[in-house]
C-alpha cells in the first residue's frame, strides 16, 4: 500500500494528461488513471471550500498517526520528527492565513498532505495504515467534541445572563399565556426561570453528544482496517479520545466507523432542539416589545429602523433567531435523508455530511450569544389574571370546584358586560352570583398575595423562585 502510494507521487506533474487539469493533483490516487478528472467533475466534487476549518483536527490526526507509526518501526524517529514539524508549520501558515488551499486537491486532507511533501519526503509515508475514511471520521469527532465546548460555553453565558435578570425581576409580575390568552399571574423571573430551565437541557445535551464523539475511529482504515502492524490503543490515547479513568475509547468496528454518522445527527438534533428553544424566546420577546404588550424595551443595537415609518424599532435580531431555527431544522432532516438509503460503507454522498453541521454550528453560537445579549424585560399586571384564585378562594369556603369555576365565570361575564373590573364589582351583584364569597374577597386580587400563595415545589412564589435562582447561580 505505502508502495503504491509512492510510486503514484513519483508521477512527474508535467507528463499528466493535458485533459484534466487536476491529474497532477491526484498524485494520492491517481496511479490507474491516466488522466486526471474533467475540471466541471472537479468543481462538483470539491469540498475543500468548507472542509478547511477541519484543518487543525487533520493535522492533530496526522502528527498523532506519525507518531505511531514511528513506534510500529514504520517510520524512522527522525521522519516522524519531520513529519511532526512540518505540519506545525503548514498550521501556523494555514492559521495566519498564507496558505494557498486548491481545489484541485479534492479536501482539506490532500491539500495538507500535499503541502507536507515542501517540508519532507518522508510525506509519503505518511498514509500507510489509513484511508481518508478514517481519517475524516477521526477529523469530524475531534471537531465535535470541540465545538460541542464552544456551545456549551456561550450556553452558560446566555443561562447566567437570564438567572441574573430573573434575580434582577422578581417582584415584576407580569400575565402567564396559555392559547395567548391572560391566564395567570407569574413573575419575570419565573418566566426566565422556563428558558432556564430549557437551555440547561440544551447544555447537557451538547455534553452527551461530545461523550459520543469521543471514541476513535482512527485505525479502521477505508473499511477493514490494515494489515500494518499499527496501535490503536497509542493514537486515541495520542489525540484525548479516553475515559475518565484515561483510558482509550476505540470504535469497535471497522466498517460501522467509517459509515456511521449518528454523531453528526446527535449534534443536529441537539442544536435543532436549541434553536428551537431560543426561537420561541425570541417570540415572546417580539411580542413583548410590540406596542399591544409593552412588557419589553428592546435594546437598541439589536434592532432596525424603517427608511419610511420613523416610529419603527423592529426586532430584527429576534426575528432572525426564529427564522434561523427552520434552517436549524432543515440540516437536522438533510442528514437524516443523507444517510438512510446508503449501503455500507462509505459513500461520496457523505461528504455532504458537513455542511449542514458547520453551518449549524456557526448559526447556533451567534444565535446564543445575540440572545445573550438582547434579554431584557418589564412587566404588567391585570385583576381578570386572578380569576382562578377567586375560585380557589370559593373552594376553601366549601364550594366544589366545577360549581366555583362557574360562579366566577359568571362574574367575569357581568365584568365584561359591564366594563367593570373584575375585583370592583358592586357588593350585592357579585354576591348574588356567589354568594359562598368571603368578606375579604376582594384581597384575592393583590398580586403580590396571589403571588405569595403559590409556594410549592415549581411555583411562581416569590420563595421558590428565589431558591430557583441561588440553586442556579450555584450551578452556575
Ligand atoms: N472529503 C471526503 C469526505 O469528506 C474525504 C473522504 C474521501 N474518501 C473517499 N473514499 N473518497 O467525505
Amino acid at each position: 500500500m505505502a508502495k503504491a502510494t509512492q510510486k503514484s507521487r513519483q508521477r512527474p506533474a508535467a507528463k499528466t494528461p493535458a485533459s484534466g487539469h487536476g491529474a497532477a493533483a491526484q498524485a494520492t490516487w491517481g496511479g490507474r488513471f491516466a488522466s486526471g478528472p474533467a475540471a466541471l467533475m472537479l468543481q462538483f466534487s470539491e469540498s475543500v471550500s468548507f472542509d478547511r476549518r477541519l484543518a487543525p483536527f487533520d493535522i492533530a490526526g496526522s502528527q498523532a498517526h506519525a507518531k505511531m507509526l514511528a513506534r510500529a518501526g514504520l517510520l524512522t524517529a527522525a521522519e516522524r520528527d519531520a513529519i511532526v514539524r512540518g505540519l506545525d508549520a503548514i498550521l501556523a501558515e494555514i492559521q495566519a492565513g498564507a496558505f494557498t488551499w486548491d481545489t484541485a486537491l479534492e479536501d482539506v486532507h490532500m491539500n495538507i498532505e500535499h503541502a507536507l511533501r515542501r517540508h519532507t519526503a518522508a510525506a509519503a509515508k505518511l498514509h500507510a495504515g489509513r484511508s481518508r475514511n478514517d481519517q475524516v471520521a477521526t477529523a469530524m469527532r475531534l471537531w465535535f467534541k470541540w465545538s460541542c465546548a464552544q456551545l456549551f460555553s456561550a450556553l452558560g453565558d446566555l443561562l447566567r445572563a437570564l438567572v441574573a435578570q430573573a434575580e434582577a425581576n422578581q417582584a415584576s409580575i407580569l400575565p402567564g399565556y396559555t392559547h395567548l390568552q391572560r391566564a395567570q399571574p407569574v413573575t419575570v423571573a419565573h418566566h426566565l426561570l422556563a428558558y432556564v430551565e430549557m437551555f440547561a437541557r440544551d447544555r447537557t445535551r451538547f455534553l452527551h453528544v461530545a461523550e459520543n464523539a469521543n471514541i476513535c475511529p482512527l485505525g479502521s482504515g477505508a473499511i477493514a482496517g490494515t494489515t500494518l502492524p499499527i496501535d490503536r490503543e497509542f493514537t486515541a490515547r495520542e489525540l484525548g479520545f479516553v475515559d475518565s479513568q484515561g483510558h482509550p475509547r476505540l470504535t469497535q468496528n471497522s466498517m460501522d466507523a467509517v459509515a456511521d454518522r449518528d454523531v453528526f445527527i446527535e449534534f443536529l438534533a441537539a442544536a435543532a432542539l436549541c434553536g428551537g428553544h431560543a426561537s420561541r424566546v425570541a417570540e415572546d420577546l417580539i411580542l413583548w416589545s410590540s406596542a399591544e404588550f409593552r412588557f419589553a424595551v428592546l435594546p437598541e443595537e439589536f434592532t432596525t429602523g424603517s427608511s419610511l415609518m420613523p416610529q419603527k424599532k423592529n426586532p430584527d435580531a429576534l426575528e432572525l433567531l426564529r427564522g434561523k431555527s427552520a434552517r436549524l431544522q432543515g440540516h437536522l432532516q438533510t442528514l437524516l435523508t443523507l444517510v438512510k438509503g446508503l449501503p455500507l460503507t462509505y459513500n461520496r454522498d457523505l461528504q455532504e455530511d458537513k455542511p449542514p453541521v458547520f453551518d449549524a454550528f456557526d448559526q447556533l453560537l451567534l444565535g446564543v450569544q445575540i440572545l445573550t445579549r438582547v434579554i431584557c424585560a418589564a412587566a404588567a399586571s391585570d385583576p381578570l389574571l386572578l380569576a382562578t384564585d377567586l375560585a380557589d378562594h370559593l373552594v376553601l369556603a366549601g364550594v366544589p370546584f366545577r360549581d366555583a369555576h362557574h360562579a366566577v365565570g359568571a362574574l367575569v361575564a357581568l365584568a365584561e358586560k359591564s366594563r367593570t373590573p373584575l375585583n370592583e364589582l358592586p357588593e350585592d351583584e357579585a354576591r348574588a352570583l356567589a354568594p359562598q364569597l368571603g368578606k375579604n374577597w376582594r384581597d384575592v386580587f393583590d398580586p403580590a398575595r396571589a403571588l405569595a400563595a403559590r409556594e410549592r415545589p415549581g411555583m411562581p412564589g416569590p420563595k421558590q423562585v428565589a431558591a430557583q435562582i441561588a440553586r442556579w447561580k450555584k450551578a452556575l
